[in-house]
């Protein structure tokens, strides 16, 4: 079993963030917390926002991008050093101080977070150098340590070679060293295993986790893999046409979801018991172009439970049971096995 977060108070706050581009809005009014040591998934379609979202929270938002809106990556308690900062809104720090201090990416592409023409360890050492003031030495043999802690076989060796001479997975290990090694207090990843083959994925899921946890760092993890979320997850945010459809703790939310979207998403996924034959219910349609979003719920031309009002009311996300909250006029109207909806709606069509 996976820890519980340890510490339930807040650490990153967005709020009510809106990103839009030439080509029409990607983040519509988006709110969530992240809290300290926790991983929070990030999930949805294709389109949904989720990387516009993961980038502009750490202050890295596109280029062409114009943001409205506050992120806050708190303070630690007094004394420790930490101060409040906002990452976007009007007194907005120059977020790149943060960068690989405070908060870390971890790209889908590891290449691009590694540079072609420096050794790997030199990268790593320059990363503490720049954050810490040790000696040249010292930084070399924390480079080393770092990419011993992220299983790389022969790490003083490795740490002389550039990244070129690294397998895939040996890459994408050194940018988790990379991202951890000064001890961040929030990771981001997004999609940082969809390079890797089914095997090493899982290995390095479980690695990202582990570091993040000793540094004591929170994970937002972006991904498309909904396994992942229930394995390694502690809530979830479900987002939609940019905004949120559902958020809560992972094991309430996959076990009894609240919005339509969420039970279309999960009953995707391959059923714990034998569906005897039936084939596997899936989302008919697909998601709205973002410059010509209904007026009401975006994914009311989908789902099988919208009425009028969700045509023409956009459903503000409300909070339900403890830490749940949703996006949805008709929650309350999900039946028990949501599943069902979704395999009559696609036999229908
Ligand atoms: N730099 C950009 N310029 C213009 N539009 C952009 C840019 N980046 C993203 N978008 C648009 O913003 C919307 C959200 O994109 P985003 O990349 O966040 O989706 P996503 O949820 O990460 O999807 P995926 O699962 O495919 O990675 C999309 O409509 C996309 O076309
Ligand atoms: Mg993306």
């Amino acid at each position: 079993m996976k820890p519980e977060a340890s510490l339930p108070d807040v650490l990153l706050s967005v709020r009510d963030l809106r990103v839009a581009f030439d080509s029409g809005p990607a983040v519509r009014g988006l709110s969530f917390d992240v809290r300290r040591g926790e991983v929070l998934a990030v999930v949805g379609e294709s389109g949904a926002g989720k990387s516009v979202t993961a980038r502009t929270a750490l202050g890295m938002a596109p280029r062409g991008a114009s943001v409205a809106g506050g992120v806050t990556l708190h303070g630690r308690p007094p004394g420790t050093g930490t101060a409040a900062v906002e990452l976007v809104g009007k007194d907005r720090a120059a977020p790149a101080a943060l960068w690989g201090r405070r908060v870390a990416l971890v790209p889908q592409d590891a290449l691009s977070a590694l540079s072609p023409v420096h050794p790997v360890g030199d990268q790593l050492a320059a990363a503490v150098r720049s954050v810490r003031g040790v000696s040249r030495g010292r930084a070399r043999k924390l480079a080393v340590t770092a990419l011993e802690q992220v299983g790389i076989a022969d790490a003083a060796r490795m740490a002389r070679a550039h990244p070129h001479a690294f397998s895939g997975g040996m890459r994408q290990r050194a940018v988790i060293a990379m991202a951890t090694i000064n001890e961040p207090e929030l990771v981001v990843a997004d999609e940082p295993t969809t390079a890797l083959d089914r095997e090493r994925r899982a290995q390095i899921l479980d690695l990202l986790i582990a570091r993040c946890r000793a540094a004591g760092a929170a994970l937002v993890l972006v991904t498309h893999d909904l396994e992942v979320v229930r394995g390694h997850a502690d809530r979830v945010l479900v987002m939609y046409a940019g905004r949120q459809a559902e958020s809560g703790p992972v094991a309430q939310v996959f076990a009894r979801p609240h919005a339509p979207y969420t039970a279309g998403l999960l009953a995707s996924l391959p059923p714990t018991e034998p569906l005897a034959g039936r084939r596997l219910p899936a989302i008919p349609g697909t998601p709205p172009a973002l410059d010509a979003l209904p007026p009401g719920c975006a994914f009311a031309p989908r789902c099988p439970l919208a009425t009028e009002r969700c045509r023409t009311e956009l459903p503000e996300p409300e909070q339900t049971y403890g830490d749940r909250t949703v996006s949805c006029h008709r929650w309350r109207e999900l039946p028990a096995s949501p599943a069902e909806l979704f395999l009559e709606k696609a036999s229908a069509m």
